[in-house]
């Protein structure tokens, strides 16, 4: 593979502000309205029927994960978030009239891992349970599954190991359920990953990796020691179709949540989601679920930092390519851990190919900013990396790329009744001082604004 910048196929201008790490965004000229039901990636094709395995699936396990996590009591081992209205929130990022409703996909209180990545994370940690269990006879088919939690089931499950690597929330979540289970659980974590969350989960007894360079090269040594280890299951945030399908689930209780708030999805109300990438499996499967559940009339833009747009250059390089934010002359160094990614993941970026409309960068100033209106406003507490699909809507409304996207797909004409959904991804398990720090980061951007 070849991680040539092809210059003569990105429009110069947006070429010129990726390079010098300036908000931009890039629309996907080969979306497809009406895309096949079943999708090619990395040599197999997926469905919604898999996105509905993966749903059951974790209906299966919920008796079991009410019993070891105690916050999904209340919930019956349901992992789920609230759709929040954000009307309130619209004056402060400075909405005109007839820009639409502005909604937000509460992920930053997603229990258990408190991101986005508890989703996936779940989901591979269960099917990989699920797999053992059977193969154990610790389970009958569709049987409860609640006999996980005994001491027997733990001792056999406990052979076995989970690794991952993970700039910090994937760690989080593989890590914290794995060792519920009984695995022994190992988590590589990148030079960006925050402490705080090393800690959290070496208190949950995970083996914690540190490693002195970035994302990729902690999956990569994460994947290179599980080879060595037969008993061992090594999550690939990079190509892994069970983290992709454990998020595409979300695209199903969405569903239900538009249809309770009285939110129609059609031409005339068109909904245009944003959600914030790192390497892409998360807001890929998500966008993969919405896309086959809602249809031609939901948009989904990915956000990335302006020093980490992996997914953008991603999706403007030719196939066969794999370029890396180092191609252009980027650092990868921002302060929303959770999206300092290189280089994006492959499969993430075929599926997207007919069902993303566009990607765009957002300044780290920008995030905090977000970040401390979304307080103000909502009383959220969101991270740093959660904010970035803050500013999407602004990014359609007032640059020139926005613009002509609104006008070319037809958008602009309907805008007023638009549905604006801001996926807020991760912030419940930040600690109180980390979270100040921000806040305090967030309030001088502001004012220097004002
Ligand atoms: C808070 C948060 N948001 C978004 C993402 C993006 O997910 P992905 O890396 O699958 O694109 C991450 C990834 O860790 C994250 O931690």
């Amino acid at each position: 593979m070849t991680t040539a910048v092809p210059q003569t196929t990105v429009d110069s201008l947006l070429a010129a502000c990726l390079r010098n790490a300036q908000p931009a965004l890039w629309s996907n000229p080969a979306r497809q309205a009406q895309p096949a039901a079943a999708l090619p990636a990395l040599g197999r094709t997926i469905s919604l029927d898999d996105t509905h395995a993966a749903a059951a699936r974790l209906a299966r396990f919920a008796g079991l994960l009410a019993e070891v996590f105690p916050e999904l009591a209340a919930t019956r081992g349901v992992v789920e978030s609230p759709l929040l209205p954000a009307d309130l929130l619209q004056p402060a990022l400075g909405w005109a009239e007839g820009q639409g409703r502005l909604f937000i996909k509460a992920d930053h209180s997603l229990p258990v891992a408190g991101s986005i990545k508890a989703r996936g994370g779940m989901h591979e940690v269960l099917e990989f349970a699920e797999g053992l269990a059977l193969q154990h006879g610790l389970v009958e088919p569709c049987g409860d599954y609640r006999a996980l939690a005994t001491p027997a089931a733990r001792e056999v499950l406990g052979r076995y190991q989970v690794a991952v690597g993970s700039t910090g929330n994937l760690g989080m979540s593989i890590g914290v359920v794995a060792s519920a289970l009984g695995f022994q659980a190992t988590v590589h974590m990148s030079a960006d990953a925050k402490e705080w969350k090393k800690d959290r989960l070496r208190q949950r007894g995970v083996q914690v990796v540190e490693h002195a360079g970035d994302y990729e090269r902690a999956v990569a040594a994460g994947r290179a020691e599980a080879a060595s280890n037969p008993l061992c299951h090594f999550v690939d945030d990079e190509q892994s179709f069970s983290l992709l399908l454990g998020y595409s689930a979300a695209a199903l209780h969405l569903q239900k949540q538009l249809a309770e708030q009285g939110v129609a999805v059609d031409a005339e109300h068109p909904l245009i989601v944003y959600l914030p990438c790192g390497v892409g499996g998360a807001p890929a499967g998500i966008t993969f679920g919405l896309r086959q559940v809602l249809g031609p009339h939901v948009f989904c833009f990915f956000a990335e930092p302006v020093q980490s747009p992996c997914f953008m250059v991603q999706m403007m390089a030719g196939q066969g390519e794999h370029p890396s934010v180092y191609d252009w002359g980027l650092t990868n160094r921002t302060e929303a851990d959770g999206l300092a990614v290189p280089r994006a993941s492959l499969l993430a970026a075929e599926l997207m190919r007919p069902l993303l409309s566009g990607v765009f960068t957002v300044a780290d100033d920008t995030l905090f900013a977000h970040l401390v209106r979304v307080l103000d406003a909502l009383g959220e507490r969101i991270e740093p990396s959660a904010a970035a699909g803050f500013s999407g809507p602004a990014m359609l409304t007032s640059t020139a790329a926005g613009q002509a996207w609104l006008r070319a797909s037809g958008v602009g004409a309907a805008f007023a009744h638009a549905t604006h959904l801001v996926w807020t991804t991760g912030g419940l398990l930040v600690p109180d001082a980390q979270y100040q720090g921000f806040v305090q980061r967030g309030r001088a951007v502001l004012a220097a604004q004002a």
